[in-house]
């Protein structure tokens, strides 16, 4: 049985589901939180140390001011309501990607990252402005800047995912089989599933069931 250290999620479907049940995109990303909040609870049930989540990317700039605007304020209230109780369930939260949103919103997650960063039962990685083409020509950058040779060790220390193992699972909803500019270094040996459920109506269940399948797979990273 493959032991599952940390879980990557490309979370879609939300605009789809809200469009189909409510006519509106945005009522898909406020479900798209409920959903959020389950899976939290079941990664740590499964005693799972890392979640990653793919919150917004660097092409999500492109969509409507509406939309984006409306991620942002979701993203801003819970983290003004959750966390704390992120805190007290021992959840350290990090933001990979760019920081460079309002200075409201900068400051919230400057703020939530260092409150939780002593934590030790479940590290949630929120990719947001994140993009991994842009993440590597970054740490390539670096590392020249700092005279540092260039190999696999010294390239992953200037990754914003430093210190965080590689993703055992990806698993991405929205019967969509691509990775989006998703952390495409960090899954060079990951088991990727990809879900026809829409993010909103993928269940505890659905996770479950993924899980346990990715445990039976023969992991060869390259041997036989
Ligand atoms: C992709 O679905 C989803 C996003 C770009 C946003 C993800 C956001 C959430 C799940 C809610 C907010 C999360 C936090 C942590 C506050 P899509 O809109 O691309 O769906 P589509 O393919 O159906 O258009």
């Amino acid at each position: 049985m493959n032991s599952l250290n940390h879980v990557a999620i490309i979370m879609d479907g939300n605009g789809r589901w809200g469009l189909k049940y409510k006519n509106s995109r945005n009522a898909g990303h406020k479900a798209g939180l409920n959903t959020v909040e389950k899976i939290i609870k079941e990664t740590i049930k499964n005693k799972i140390k890392f979640l990653t989540l793919y919150a917004f990317s660097t092409e999500n700039w492109k969509r409507p001011k509406k939309e984006v605007n409306y991620l942002f304020n979701l993203l801003e209230n819970f983290l003004i309501n959750r966390i704390e109780e992120l805190h007290k369930k021992n959840i350290k939260l990090k933001i990979i990607g760019v920081k460079n949103f309002s200075s409201k919103l900068n400051q919230l997650l400057s703020l939530s990252e260092k409150k939780t960063s002593k934590n030790k039962k479940l590290q949630i990685n929120l990719a947001l402005n994140y993009g991994s083409k842009f993440e590597i020509i970054n740490a390539l950058k670096n590392l020249s800047k700092h005279k540092k040779k260039i190999n696999e060790i010294n390239l992953s220390q200037y990754l914003q995912t430093k210190n965080i193992p590689d993703p055992d699972l990806l698993i991405r909803t929205g019967n969509t089989k691509r990775l989006s500019n998703f952390l495409l270094w960090q899954l060079a040996y990951s088991e990727i599933f990809f879900e026809k459920k829409l993010w909103p109506e993928f269940t505890e269940k659905d996770y479950n069931k993924i899980i346990s399948d990715f445990k039976k797979v023969k992991r060869n990273f390259g041997n036989i």
